[in-house]
């Protein structure tokens, strides 16, 4: 498969490599980012980031993984990830960004690039996401983007070493061409 690239208005979306990962883990590797997240470790080393490349890249294969690395068009910082992963149930989207990044838009600016490619490429129907109930966060990102609430669980999360209480959301694909019709 060739490699994906897509574009937003500031970011550059494109597949993960491994030179990213001491740039990837002088960002990620903080504890209120991986606490967040569901299979990243604490602490955080590069040997996990190459982990990390190694399983997208055999997912990028099977057509199980499409995560893709944000980086900034306006002068080429990598800023964090985001990606559509397949489970039982269908694609999951999850994604961080470092620190110095947060609260300018970019995550809903990247989510939603990636939801155009789940829905689009992908012909998703549907695509879910979860957020840990004490990251609000990421449920006012989800919501900005359209996702509804679907139920909860108590989800894995490896750098906390424990299972979390879960808010999932959901998105289907008449709510996303609504909303991008809008
Ligand atoms: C969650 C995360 C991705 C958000 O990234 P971001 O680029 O700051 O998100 P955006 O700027 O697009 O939107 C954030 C929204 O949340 C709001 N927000 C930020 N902190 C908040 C808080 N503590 N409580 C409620 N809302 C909050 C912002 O005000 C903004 O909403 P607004 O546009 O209505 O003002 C980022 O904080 C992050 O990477 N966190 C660590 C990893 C993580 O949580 N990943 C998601 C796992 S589900």
């Amino acid at each position: 498969m060739p490699p994906l690239r897509l574009d937003s208005e500031r970011l550059l979306l494109r597949p993960p490599q491994e030179a990213d990962s001491p740039a990837i883990v002088s960002l990620i590797a903080e504890w209120d980012i991986v606490k967040n997240l569901s299979r990243a470790p604490y602490p955080y080393r590069e040997e996990d980031a190459r982990e990390a490349f190694a399983r997208h890249q055999e997912g990028r294969a099977r057509g199980t993984d499409f995560t893709f690395t944000l980086v900034r068009k306006s002068d080429g910082a990598l800023i964090g990830k985001c990606g559509l992963h397949l489970q039982q149930s269908g694609f999951e989207m999850g994604y961080w960004l470092g620190r110095p990044y947060w609260k300018q838009g970019y995550a809903t600016e990247a989510a939603a690039r990636v939801l155009a490619f789940g829905f689009g490429e992908l012909k998703a129907d549907r695509i879910r996401a979860g957020w840990f109930h004490d990251n609000p966060a990421s449920g006012r990102v989800l919501k900005k983007l359209g996702f509804v609430p679907d139920g909860a669980d108590q989800h894995d999360c490896l750098a906390r070493g424990h299972s979390v209480y879960c808010n999932l959301m959901t998105l289907s694909r008449e709510d996303f061409a609504r909303r991008c019709a809008a």
